[in-house]
C-alpha cells in the first residue's frame, strides 16, 4: 500500500493553472508575443523564470533583455497573478479535493506539497488546507525543476519515505515526467492527448477519490 501522497497545487487542487495562464498572456501581449492554450500546456508545471525564458523564445526575443529587465517581467507577472489570487477561499477547493485529503489524514497516509510555486503556502492557507499538509517542498531549494524528478524526490523524502512508496498527483506533463523520473507512481488529471496514455487518467478531480488511488496502486506491479 502506498504511505504517501505528493500533490501539485496549480490546477490539481484549485484553478489557479488558469490563473497562471492569463497572467503570462497578458504580459505576452505587452511584449507582442501571442501565446495560446496550446502553448500553455508548455508552461504548467515549470518555473516562473523558465516559462518566461518559453515565451521570450516564442516570440524570438531570448536575447532582448538583460538580466535585470528579465527579473523585472518575471515580477510583473508574479504581481498581477498575485492580484488574482488574493480572492481565493476554500470554495475555490476542486471538487474531491478535501474529502480525499480527509481520507488519506484518516488513513495515516502521508502528505505533502510539491508544487514550482513559491505562492503555494499561501494558497494552501486561503483555500484552508494548510493544517491537512505534513510538509511542504520549497521549490527555491531545489537544483532543478520539473520535469526533473527533484522536487518529488524531495517531497518524499521530507515525508521520510522513499518515492517507490508514493503516488504523485499531476495536471501538467512536465509534473507527470518528474513523478515517472522519481520513481513515485503518477495519476493525472486531464486528457490523454496532453498527459500520454500509459498512466492512469482521471477527466477531473471529482473523480480522485481515496478508492481510487487504492485501486490504481493495486493495479501497479511493484
Ligand atoms: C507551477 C505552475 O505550479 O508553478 C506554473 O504550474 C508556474 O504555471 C510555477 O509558473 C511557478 O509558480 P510561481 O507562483 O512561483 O510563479
Ligand atoms: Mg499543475
Amino acid at each position: 500500500m502506498f504511505k504517501g501522497v505528493l500533490f501539485d497545487l496549480d490546477g490539481v487542487i484549485t484553478d489557479t493553472a488558469e490563473y497562471h495562464f492569463l497572467a503570462w498572456q497578458a504580459l505576452a501581449n505587452e511584449l507582442g508575443i501571442t501565446i495560446d492554450r496550446k502553448f500553455n500546456e508548455r508552461l504548467k508545471g515549470v518555473s516562473r523564470e523558465d516559462s518566461l525564458r518559453l515565451i521570450l523564445a516564442e516570440g524570438k526575443q531570448e536575447d532582448r533583455y538583460s538580466p535585470t529587465e528579465f527579473a523585472a517581467l518575471a515580477k510583473k507577472k508574479n504581481d498581477h497573478y498575485k492580484e488574482m489570487i488574493q480572492s481565493v477561499t476554500p470554495a475555490d477547493i476542486y471538487p474531491g479535493i478535501q474529502s480525499l485529503l480527509t481520507a488519506l489524514k484518516e488513513n495515516q497516509i502521508g502528505i505533502a506539497l510539491a508544487s514550482a510555486s513559491k505562492n503555494g503556502p499561501f494558497l494552501l492557507e486561503h483555500l484552508g488546507i494548510m493544517a491537512l499538509f505534513d510538509t511542504i517542498v520549497d521549490p527555491a531549494s531545489l537544483k532543478a525543476g520539473k520535469p526533473a524528478p527533484d522536487i518529488y524526490e524531495a517531497a518524499a523524502s521530507q515525508l521520510s519515505l522513499a518515492p517507490s512508496e508514493c503516488i504523485g498527483i499531476e495536471d501538467a506533463l512536465a509534473g507527470i515526467q518528474a513523478i515517472q523520473a522519481s520513481g513515485a507512481l503518477p495519476i493525472g488529471i486531464g486528457k490523454e492527448v496532453d498527459l500520454g496514455t500509459d498512466i492512469a487518467l482521471v477527466p477531473d478531480t471529482s473523480q480522485l477519490t481515496y478508492d481510487f488511488l487504492c485501486d490504481t496502486w493495486q493495479n501497479q506491479i511493484h
